[in-house]
This record gives C-alpha cells, structure tokens and sequence, in this order.
C-alpha cells in the first residue's frame, strides 16, 4: 500500500512534465500497463488474506482509475498542442500581396490585323489566307506584270529559287497572288480580304522594312464600278481613323488594276501642314488600289465582259504606325517589352 501511495503521488507530477504523445505512451505502460505495478499487484490479490482483498481492490482501482483520468487530460492536451502548432504552421496570410505574374497580350501588328479583318468582315467580305512563298506566276505574271517589270529585278524581290514563271519561287513581294488563287477556286460575286506577311530586298529605315504586313481586298461582282471602291475605302478608314483623319485618293499605276489608285490620310503629325514625318506633303500613303485590269481577270478564267471588281492592298504596319504615331517601323518587329507593353 505504501509503494501505491507514493506512486499515486508521484504520478501527476511525472504525467504533466511528458512533452510529447510518444513518451507519454511509454509513461502509460510503465503506469498501468499489464508490467506496471499496479497491475502486478491486481493479479497477486488472489494471496491475501480474504478480508484484505476488497479494500486493497478497491485502492488498486481507485489509483488505476485516477491514472488513467490523468493520462487522458494529458493526452487530450498533448493533441491540442500539437493541432495548434499546425495550424500555426500550415496558417495563410490572406492579406499578403499576390504574386506579380507578368501577363502578355496581343502584338499591336496582331490587334492591328485583327481589327482591319473585323471591319471588313463586318462589310460583308471572306478572310482568305495564302502561302508566303509564292511562285512567279501567281506573283507577278498573273497580275499582269511581265518579266521586264522592273519589280521582279532581285534588287526588289527575294528569290528563292529561280526558273521558269510557274517553277520560280519568291517570297511573296504582296498579297496580291493570293487574288489570282483565289478566284481560280472561287466563282463569282467575290468579296474577300487576304492578310499576311509581304517581303521586299528593302533596306529597313523609318517607313521600310524587308518583312511587312498587308491586308489584300477584292471584290467582283456584276457591276462594281470605281464609286464603290471609293465608298467602301471610305468606309473602312472612318471605322479604323474616326473623325480626326482625312483622307484622299490620288490616280496612281498599277500593272493589275486600271484605273489604279493611292489612299492617302492625313498626317498624324501635323494634320496636314507638313512636316518630317510626312515629307512636307501632309499626306501619308496608305494604300494602293484601283479596278481590276480586265487581263487578270482572263488568267484566272473570268469574262471580263460579265464582271467587273475593285482591289487594293493596305499596308498594316503603316495603318498602326499613324494610328499610334510611332516614328520608326523598326519598334513593330524589336520585340523590346518596353515600346510593345505601350499597347
Ligand atoms: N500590291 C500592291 C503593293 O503591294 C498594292 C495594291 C495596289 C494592291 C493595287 C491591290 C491593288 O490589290 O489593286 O504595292
């Protein structure tokens, strides 16, 4: 009874300075476990004297009771802590500022091309696309260009391989070949836009680049005359300039169109007083433009006597460039973050 007491004694003392549930499990075990004293004494009860038995069985119970009770408050505090220790741990700060991840968005030569697609669709008018590097029939011979034009000469035109007309391939000089393909797979009424990337041996300067973007338009149909071709140009820059631009249309040549045509708008720099940006004129040049010369349309096996059909090809880079009076060609194929993030 005596080693009972004092083990009793001792045992809140021992219980509460265990830190951790493994050494408390191991307390428990030395406690009261099957090789604890207590449970020793329990299974030698059988040798005392009989009156003996039920007061020291009951002792033996009361202390084995109380034990337990102490480990369980332990434990259930042990658990606690640790949980609190967790969720101190694993804890968010929902307060903290995100991090900063850098989203990209759209080239402004993409938006631009997108843009110029969208008003024309919005007319009514197909988006075609076509091969970039072309053979010099559907180039130039095609389009009525002959092999003396001085266009073909390579201090124009990027070859890839040279031959005959049909063999000879080129980096496309416009996206006017794309007319002659297609009107070979289409009949009309013809209403179509074809955007794309156009090459040139141009040494690069403020307006000049070797690689620049187009959107070629036709339009064939029973009875196009030069008023539409005005109205529909007209059309397109007031939905892509607004209010604050003119423009004009100035008689010009081309080899596929006749009569042929420029567009011109006016200067974002000066509104049409002069100055550098502009060549003194007031006027930038946009585009080239005019009715469709009646021998296309016999090479792609239409009768020019039945139709008649406006083209033009408008170059994109120059559209953003007066758009957002950019100053150099050079910024719409840099790539540098700092002048693309402007737009
Ligand atoms: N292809 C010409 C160029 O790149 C532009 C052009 C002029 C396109 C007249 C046309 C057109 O469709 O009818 O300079």
């Amino acid at each position: 009874m005596q080693e009972l007491t004092e083990l009793l004694a001792a045992a809140p003392g021992r219980i509460d300075a265990v830190g951790d549930l493994e050494s408390l499990e191991a307390l428990e075990r030395e406690l009261i476990g099957r090789e604890s004293v207590i449970a020793t004494m329990r299974r030698s009860l059988g040798s005392l004297p009989p009156e003996e038995r039920p007061v020291v069985g009951a002792r033996l119970n009361e202390a084995f009771t109380r034990i337990r009770e102490l480990l369980a408050e332990r434990r259930a505090a042990l658990e606690r802590a640790a949980e609190d220790q967790l969720l101190e741990e694993e804890r968010v700060d929902v307060t903290l500022p995100l991090v900063d991840v850098p989203v990209g968005h759209r080239h402004l030569l993409s938006q631009t091309l997108d843009e110029v697609i969208d008003i024309f669709v919005s007319l009514g008018y197909a988006v075609a696309r076509g091969p970039e590097v072309e053979t010099s029939y559907y180039n130039f011979d095609a389009l009525n260009t002959p092999p003396t034009h001085p266009a073909r000469l390579e201090s124009d035109t990027l070859y890839v391989d040279w031959g005959e007309p049909e063999d000879e391939l080129v980096l496309r000089t416009h996206t006017s070949p794309m007319q002659i393909r297609y009107m070979e797979t289409h009949q009309p009424p013809v209403y179509v836009v074809v955007p794309g990337r156009v090459y040139r041996a141009d040494t690069l300067d403020a307006t000049h680049s070797p690689v620049f973007n187009q959107v070629e338009g036709l339009a064939v149909d029973a009875d196009i005359t030069m008023a539409d071709l005005k109205g529909t140009l007209a059309a397109f820059m007031r939905a892509f300039f607004g209010k604050e631009r003119t423009v004009r249309l100035l008689p010009h040549f081309f080899p596929f169109t006749e009569p042929s045509a420029e567009m011109h708008v006016s200067c974002f720099n000066c509104d049409g007083s002069g100055c550098r940006v502009c060549s003194n004129t007031g006027w930038i040049e946009l585009l080239g433009c005019g009715m469709v010369d009646p021998n296309v349309f016999e090479a792609v096996g239409y009768d020019p006597a039945a139709v008649s059909g406006f083209a033009f090809g408008v170059g994109v880079d120059r559209l953003a460039l007066v758009r957002h009076g950019i100053n150099h060609i050079k910024h719409l194929y840099e790539n540098d973050l700092r002048v693309l993030e402007q737009f």
